[in-house]
């Protein structure tokens, strides 16, 4: 696991899309897993200047999404699928044939879930697994207690989790209390992986994260676990962290070695 520490959320961004752009330059039909929340609005800021300019072309690009809740349409404003077309897809040169996400009102949620991981098979993997993290330590929306090495499947949110998103929605009751997501074993199959996370609210879980034990109670320290991780984290999101020197230190002498 690489833990990368930057000065503040803009920084953050712009590494994480260096790498990506990096992964792009090497595979034209990168296969991204893609995240919602606040925290990757800067990155898809940063992609759409980047494919504006002709820095980088979408029209290969395959995407999976993380999670989606359940019982909103795709049209629905608080949808992840609305999300993510407001945010990144429709300013960017992506085939619409291209773009893979999790129904929210699906015929069948189990057949649904299974033909998700099949799709992720049949392309050949997510190369570059784009991920925020909950305050609790929730990645995709695999809340504390959840396998680690569960597939995509319909979860209960916690409370602290609808508490967490309900600004977003108008009024909290109609935040859903279920989703689909990802497992964390489909996560964990990704070739690489960038976890972002910025602002204090996120110590806790970068903490655990990071140097931690591994434990379904933090999903995020599953991470751990996977030999292509960068976690890359502003100065507030790494105060608990213990080695914080270290990770500077190694960062910056990574061309040395
Ligand atoms: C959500 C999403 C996660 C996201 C997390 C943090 O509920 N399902 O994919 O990483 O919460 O969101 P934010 O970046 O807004 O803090």
């Amino acid at each position: 696991m690489d833990v990368i520490i930057k000065k503040n959320y803009e920084e953050i961004c712009n590494e994480a899309v260096r790498i990506i752009h990096e992964s792009w330059e090497k595979k034209k039909n990168l296969v991204l897993g893609l995240a919602t929340g606040r925290t990757p609005i800067g990155v898809y800021q940063r992609l759409i200047e980047l494919n504006k300019k002709g820095e980088m072309d979408f029209s290969r690009i395959i995407t999976f999404n993380l999670d989606e809740y359940l019982g909103l349409d795709e049209s629905h404003p608080q949808s992840f699928a609305c999300y993510m077309d407001k945010n990144l897809f429709q300013y960017v040169n992506i085939k619409r044939e291209n773009i893979f996400r999790l129904k929210g009102k699906p015929e069948d949620i189990e057949k649904h879930c299974q033909e998700y991981e099949e799709k992720i098979r049949a392309v050949g993997g997510i190369d570059l697994q784009l991920l925020g993290v909950g305050r609790n330590g929730h990645i995709g929306f695999n809340e504390p207690g959840s396998s680690l090495s569960s597939r995509t499947r319909p979860k209960a949110l916690t409370q602290s989790t609808v508490e967490a998103n309900a600004s977003l929605f108008k009024n909290k009751e109609r935040v859903p209390r279920y989703c689909l997501t990802m497992g964390i074993g489909t996560i964990l199959d990704a070739k690489q992986i960038l976890l972002l996370a910025s602002g204090k609210e996120k110590f806790y879980a970068i903490k655990g994260c990071v140097e931690g034990p591994i434990t379904a109670s933090v999903p995020a320290s599953a991470l751990q676990l996977h030999p292509q991780a960068k976690i890359i984290v502003d100065e507030e999101a790494a105060w608990f962290l213990d080695r914080k020197d270290y990770y500077k230190w190694v960062y910056e002498n990574r061309l040395k070695f």
